[in-house]
């Protein structure tokens, strides 16, 4: 397939770009570099020993996207231009759904001018309305807590439509637990530009020295450890469950939904042991005040994706510390 990967120098993207050019598929990829380096391109060559064809644009352009189509013969489309820093979204809404919603809609309308029906979309588990109780699965009613949360509910509720408007459409959603890790080349992996807002890279640049110490939003939730538990996915197992849905959904039509997590829940502790105990560094940290807007407990049942696409998360939490770490490492040579 000729797939054009949205957003493609941007940390999941990068990674899916890598993963279906090493199942020999062709990769277009077109960011407008809001948040990436030009020089990922290269990095994605350089692990793969295979060209990509980059374009500088910007999704919301009608008149690029139909360059880039006219330009190249596109089967499918993977979606993840977009914004996603959840604070930023409710203090500056019309930034996101602006975006958001633009290049979505930009990227699908320009898809019907060329009868190009493949669209996969990055959703996320921020999806589901925030009373359901995890583990979370696909029928499980939706509902968002902040603007960045109802652009993913929006575009589901658009590519639903689609689907019933279109004979022809095919909309994957796949709804992200929480990404984490890198490449094991060290060559791609995740890159904030300022204070990192996730846990992970905020970790990361705790052990780097760049940050003092870690802040632990709360340590009285209900959990085990009473910090907040999340679904923790390798960046890898993620980009490779994009290739597994479109291999496996390619000739279907209709809309389809995807929780991609591992179904294990791990506390905001317990990835600070691990990622002491992967990399032998120690993690200062502080227990605060809960974050506004979190919930205690978020993990995927998975059951679906493996069921119909035959993947499933295999990469240990140990590994995406090992990895987010050598990355973060290489950042400063
Ligand atoms: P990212 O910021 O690293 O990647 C997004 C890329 O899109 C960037 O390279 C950016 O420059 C580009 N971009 C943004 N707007 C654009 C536009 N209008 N035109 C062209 N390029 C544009 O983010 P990521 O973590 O790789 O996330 C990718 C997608 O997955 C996003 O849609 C995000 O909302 C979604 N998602 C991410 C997470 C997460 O925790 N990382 C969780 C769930 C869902
Ligand atoms: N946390 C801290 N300290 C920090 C950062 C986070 O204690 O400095 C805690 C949070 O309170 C939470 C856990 O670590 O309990 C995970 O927080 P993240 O910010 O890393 O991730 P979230 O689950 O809040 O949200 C992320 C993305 C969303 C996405 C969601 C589900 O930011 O965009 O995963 O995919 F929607």
């Amino acid at each position: 397939m000729n797939v054009l990967v949205t957003g493609g120098l941007g940390y999941i993207g990068s990674h899916t770009a890598v993963a279906l050019l090493e199942r020999n598929h062709d990769v277009v990829v077109v960011d407008n570099l809001y948040n990436a380096d030009r020089d990922v391109k290269e990095r994605i060559e350089k692990i793969t020993g295979k060209s990509i064809k980059f374009y500088e644009g910007d999704c919301v352009d009608p008149e690029a996207m139909e360059r880039i189509f006219a330009e190249n013969d596109i089967d499918c489309v993977i979606h993840f231009a977009g914004y996603k820093a959840v604070g930023e979204s409710v203090r500056i809404p019309t930034k996101y759904y602006r975006n958001n919603l633009d290049s979505a809609l930009t990227v699908l309308e320009t898809m019907k001018n060329h009868n190009c029906n493949v669209f996969v979309f990055s959703s996320s588990a921020t999806v589901y309305r925030a009373d359901q109780k995890s583990p979370l699965n696909e029928t499980m009613e939706l509902g968002a807590s902040n603007p960045y949360g109802w652009t993913k509910v929006m575009i589901e509720r658009f590519m639903e439509d689609l689907a019933v408007a279109d004979e022809d459409f095919c909309g994957i959603s796949l709804r992200y637990f929480n990404p984490i890790g890198a490449h094991e080349s060290t060559l791609l992996g995740e890159k904030p530009v300022g204070i990192p807002n996730n846990l992970m890279p905020y970790i990361c640049q705790v052990a780097d020295g760049t940050l003092e110490y870690l802040h632990v939003f709360g340590d009285d939730y209900d959990t085990p450890d009473g910090t907040g538990v999340r679904d923790y996915i390798h960046v890898v197992d993620l980009a490779l469950g994009h290739v597994a849905a479109l291999e496996k959904l390619y000739e279907q039509k209709g809309m389809f939904k995807y929780n991609l997590g591992t179904g294990r829940g791990t506390s905001v502790l317990e990835l600070v042991n691990a990622f002491q105990e992967a990399t032998g560094v120690e993690i200062p940290y502080q227990i605060e005040g809960r974050r506004p807007g979190d919930l205690a407990t978020v993990y995927a049942d998975p059951a679906k994706a493996e069921q119909d696409l035959g993947w499933k998360a295999t990469r240990t939490i140990k590994e995406a510390c090992a990895s987010s770490w050598a990355f973060q490492q290489g950042l400063k040579k």
